[in-house]
């Protein structure tokens, strides 16, 4: 989290890093600041809350920047106030610092400094980094940087500005994302944290690797290992249509994400599936069918919304390829001593290919020997760095927070994966077939779900007032249950729980009564009777039951104190139509409760602390 922008190139510096920050904006928005050269003097400007906040007092100090470093903040060490907004100083103001990831020596780092009688400013861990660039000793910027790499523990992106080389943008970065982007034509030069916070025009872009050092001017970067050495790094063409992110009329990027969905899931689908011998044909997989076949146990990491799409993935591989498939909570599996075989197939879930917990539990297995699958939307990204191979969602830059049409791209492309590997393993072409005929539904049915938007913004406002909500389910269904709540929470800051409906009696029934509202999800014939007593016993207690069900569903309809009707399709597919339906009801809460919807308080979209 953290986004980092920096630009050098023409007069106008600070207006590139504002436009810059506002695409990285949905990286945390605590606070923001700029730091660059004025005449020749390094100046900065800061403030808590939102970018607009920086924007104001940018306008008010007419800093006219040569070159200049930006950042936006998700505060993990210190308030977000002004103070402990980046860039951050050494004690002479002579570097300029701003910083993604955390420094894990911060506290020996500062406690040292301070014996040395260093005054600290600010209660962030980055502060260490510009008192110690401060510090390190006279020599090149290079050497300077090497030093200081060798004393930080943790994880870092780094862009610095120092007072002896103000036409110079200073890099480095360890397990955080940092790109560096020259303009070959007109010469400028920009850092960032995410490839869509460039501008729309044709760069030669470079991830920087692990610790390793750029200084970047006008029309040249130059690349360092830490120990100094000179390093030769390939460089890739961005093409300037390729970072395009608005609104397009939409209020939010949450609801133009929403109703991107059927272009998305078919995007997901599309050149994928071979008719004729039923199965799914991935682009530039470096595993062989071979390898599949050898896959004794899969394994599936994620977190937040992509943990879900992982658990509903794993059901379905269960069922359909017979492989025995696990979820598992990315943050938690790391730490936990993993049994994994060499037959074992990780499968990563991520729609950034950042966040830290999956990209270290990604680091933990293959330590251990297994074979690692990306799912991702993010070319290039640090997970698909690791991984042995890719699939990508291609679902086109997600800005909103909340995710939402990479979490349906997610169960698009497993389900593809899942028809995969049920036709490496038994399942005939007939079935296989069915199957596919059924993928192609799928964007008709999200659509007839999005043409009903206004039912479900009426439904939204009707119960918006409340301030608890159940989510119940069984099968897909829970797990669905367990993605409806987190959006709802997430959006609307309502305390909303996903359950298993067969699990309500065991306890969390005794909450139930008429101001808790039930949101179920009746969209899986398997275990739809049962569901169905599970209702019965919560309308028992006098909760308002809210009823998902296929269109034709009688039974749910009689017992529903409100009825939303999902087009028929298979238990396999049901949890995306579902999940469209979901993402609607809580944005309309959401937007009922005037919550801001595009960027949450306290999130950030790509999660890159552990
Ligand atoms: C953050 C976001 C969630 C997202 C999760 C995992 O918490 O707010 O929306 O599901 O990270 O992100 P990833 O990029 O790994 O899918």
């Amino acid at each position: 989290m953290c986004g980092i922008f920096a630009y050098i190139g023409h007069e106008k510096a600070a207006l590139e890093c504002i436009k810059g920050l506002k695409k990285l904006e949905y990286r945390g928005y605590d606070s923001a600041g700029m730091a660059g050269f004025h005449e020749g003097a390094l100046r900065f400007v800061k403030a808590a809350g939102k970018l607009h906040r920086l924007e104001e007092k940018l306008a008010e100090s007419a800093h006219n920047f040569s070159s200049a470093i930006s950042h936006t903040r998700w505060a993990t060490h210190g308030k977000p106030t002004e103070n402990n907004a980046h860039p951050h100083f050494d004690e002479q103001q002579h570097v300029a610092v701003v910083h993604n990831g955390i420094i894990e020596n911060h506290v020996a780092l500062r406690h040292e400094m301070v014996q040395q009688g260093i005054n600290f400013s600010s209660e962030t861990d980055t502060e260490v980094i510009a008192q110690l660039m401060g510090l390190s000793p006279t020599g090149h910027i290079v050497e300077k940087v090497s030093y200081v790499l060798g004393r930080l523990r943790g994880s870092m992106a780094v862009a610095l500005l120092h007072k002896d080389y103000p036409d110079t943008l200073i890099a480095f970065s360890r397990e955080c994302p940092l790109i560096v982007a020259l303009d070959p034509i007109t010469g400028q030069a920009m850092i960032a944290s995410d490839s869509n916070a460039l501008p729309s025009m044709d760069l030669d872009i470079t991830y920087l690797g692990q610790d390793e050092i750029a200084l970047i001017k006008k029309g040249e970067v130059l690349f360092f290992d830490k120990a100094g050495k000179p390093l030769h790094k390939k460089q890739e063409r961005l093409g300037h249509d390729m970072h395009l992110v608005s609104k397009q009329g939409f209020d939010h990027f949450m609801l133009k994400e929403i109703f991107e969905q059927p272009d998305t899931i078919r995007a997901a689908f599309m050149g994928r599936l071979n008719e004729e011998s039923a199965t799914v044909e991935f682009e530039g997989l470096n595993l062989t069918p071979a390898d599949f076949l050898n896959v004794k146990r899969v394994l599936i990491l994620g977190c937040g919304t992509s943990y879900h799409a992982g658990c509903i993935a794993a059901r379905l591989l269960e069922e359909y390829a017979r492989v025995p498939a696990q979820p598992a909570i990315a943050s938690e599996f790391r730490y936990q001593n993993p049994i994994i075989s060499p037959d074992t197939l990780v499968i990563a879930i991520s729609q950034s290919g950042e966040t830290a917990d999956t990209v270290a539990a990604v680091r933990e297995a293959k330590a251990k020997g297994a074979t690692i699958l990306a799912i991702c939307n993010i070319k290039g990204s640090l997970l698909t760095r690791e991984a042995d191979s890719t699939i990508y969602l291609k679902a086109g830059p997600e800005i909103s927070v909340c995710s939402t049409k990479a979490f349906t791209s997610q169960l698009t492309v497993l389900a593809l994966f899942g028809l995969y590997m049920a036709r490496l393993r038994h399942v005939g072409r007939d079935e296989g077939k069915r199957f596919i005929q059924e993928l192609y539904q799928l964007p008709q049915l999200v659509m007839s779900v999005l043409e009903k938007a206004p039912l479900l913004q009426e439904l939204a406002v009707k119960y918006s007032r409340y301030n608890h909500f159940f989510y119940l389910g069984r099968q897909a269904m829970f797990y669905t249950a367990l993605e409806g709540a987190l959006k709802l929470k997430e959006l609307s800051y309502i305390e909303a729980s996903g359950y298993p409906a067969g699990e309500m009696k065991h306890g969390p029934i005794a909450l139930l009564d008429e101001d808790l509202p039930v949101i179920a999800f009746a969209c899986n014939r398997q275990t739809q009777d049962k569901l169905l007593s599970n209702l019965q016993e919560c309308k028992a207690r006098g909760a308002p039951l809210i009823v998902f069900a296929f269109e034709g569903d009688t039974d749910s309809t009689s017992l529903a104190t409100d009825i939303f009707h999902i087009p028929s399709t298979s238990d396999a597919l049901a949890a995306i139509p579902v999940s469209v339906a979901s993402q609607l009801f809580a944005y309309y809460t959401a937007l009922a409760r005037g919550t801001d919807i595009d960027q949450p308080r306290n999130l950030a979209k790509s999660v890159t602390v552990e």
